[in-house]
């Protein structure tokens, strides 16, 4: 087979690569190691920001997320004692919406069902060659155990944190940025009806909490664990009373229920650079990861793949250096999300060895955030999506 566009990874980054290149009149085949209910059965983050929203809005692949997913037009602060609404509409005219990713997933590969798109998921054997001759090409083996071998003109990974394609950039010409944190997320998901209409960032000298929303029925919720916690050790009441401990000190109080899923979230911040080696590009995940605390992951990718889409589009004219200069656009969002996910999570969560003056400077810091009109809306501006 030959294409345009051979796409390693039909996650977010790669289904969405698919289906605006397709737009374009520009082809494409999409492979993944993992079936369709594998992923639709990962639940990961909760927010778009505004532009994700409109990309999958007018770009045709979802109404839903504005049907089923819910407006926040803010976030509450909760530190010292008390809340502290960050009016994102009141300060940067924004909002974002709720609207889970494995949704976010389901309409993507329901528009490429839809739209006649070539996706296979479930495959196994996955290689890359070619990178830099003029015949690259993506090998693998179908679900039936069929061999394939796919040439196309440019290849894309966009197959996650966890990329075989970013391993393809030769150790002296990559720089890879890694930042380790000594804490986890401990996410659950329970059927209750919501404790707020909005998402609670709860610092406490216990740890950080952040309290989500799923349904009128169905709750999110994480807190700041060790990295090593076993998620056996920790029955329904326990993890309540952990939880309403940390938000309870700042005045708020859960509505609990059970629990139906316990998942321990590790916590890194890792950046590839350059994010082109020849023919092949990296999106999303594969070339960069974010702690969750800024919600930043999902729309970084999804970032990703709008410059992409636009430059791959000039690079198949011609453009010798569209392929560049998409990698010079994506890394400067990149790199602002890096830094924007890096301070909310050093800001709200506890180190292991934190002093109680680290934890009263956190709380000045956050004080300082809350009555400064420059600082809510540095971090409305932030966590609402920054323009492209
Ligand atoms: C959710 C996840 C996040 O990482 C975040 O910052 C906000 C919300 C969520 O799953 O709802």
């Amino acid at each position: 087979t030959t294409t345009d566009v051979a796409i390693v990874g039909a996650g977010p980054a790669g289904l969405m690569l698919a289906h605006l290149l397709q737009r374009a009149g520009i082809d494409s085949v999409a492979i993944d190691l993992r079936g369709r209910e594998e992923i639709e059965n990962t639940h990961r983050a909760g927010i778009l920001e505004q532009d994700s929203v409109r990309l999958l809005v007018e770009s045709g692949v979802s109404e839903r997320v504005l049907r089923d997913g819910y407006r926040h037009a803010g976030i509450d602060l909760a530190f010292g004692g008390g809340g502290h609404r960050i009016d994102f509409e009141a300060l940067v005219g924004a909002s974002v919406q709720l609207y889970p990713q494995t949704d976010v997933f389901i309409d993507l590969a329901d528009a490429r069902e839809r739209d006649g798109g070539d996706v296979r998921f479930g495959v196994s054997e996955v290689s890359v060659a070619d990178l830099t001759g003029d015949r690259p090409s993506m090998r693998f083996t179908d679900a039936d155990g069929v061999r394939h071998e796919v040439a196309a003109r440019i290849l894309v990974g966009a197959d996650g944190s966890r990329s075989i394609c970013r391993h393809e950039f030769p150790e002296s010409l990559r720089r890879q940025f890694f930042r380790e944190y000594p804490f986890a997320w401990f996410g659950i998901l329970c059927e209750a009806p919501p404790s707020s209409e909005e998402l609670i960032y709860s610092h406490s000298e216990r740890g950080f909490a952040l309290i989500s929303q799923r349904t009128e029925t169905l709750q999110r919720m994480y807190f700041q664990c060790d990295p090593a916690e076993d998620v056996t050790a920790w029955s329904d009441e326990r993890i309540w009373e952990e939880l309403q401990a940390r938000v309870g000190a700042n005045g708020y109080a859960l509505k609990e229920g059970p629990i139906t899923s316990k998942v321990v979230l590790p916590f890194r911040s890792f950046v590839q650079e350059p994010m082109r080696h020849g023919n092949l590009v990296l999106a999303g995940d594969a070339a960069h990861t974010v702690p969750p605390t800024g919600a930043k992951g999902l729309n970084l990718a999804l970032a990703d793949v709008r410059v992409l889409a636009e430059e791959l589009e000039l690079h198949l004219r011609g453009d010798e250096v569209a392929l560049d200069r998409y990698a010079e656009r994506a890394l400067q969002r990149v790199w602002k999300a890096q830094h924007f996910s890096y301070w909310m999570t050093t800001m709200l969560h506890r180190l292991p060895e934190a002093s109680d003056f680290d934890v009263r400077r956190q709380v000045g810091e956050l004080t300082s955030l809350v009555t400064s009109a420059a600082g809510s809306t540095y971090l409305a501006e932030g966590y609402t999506g920054w323009p492209s």
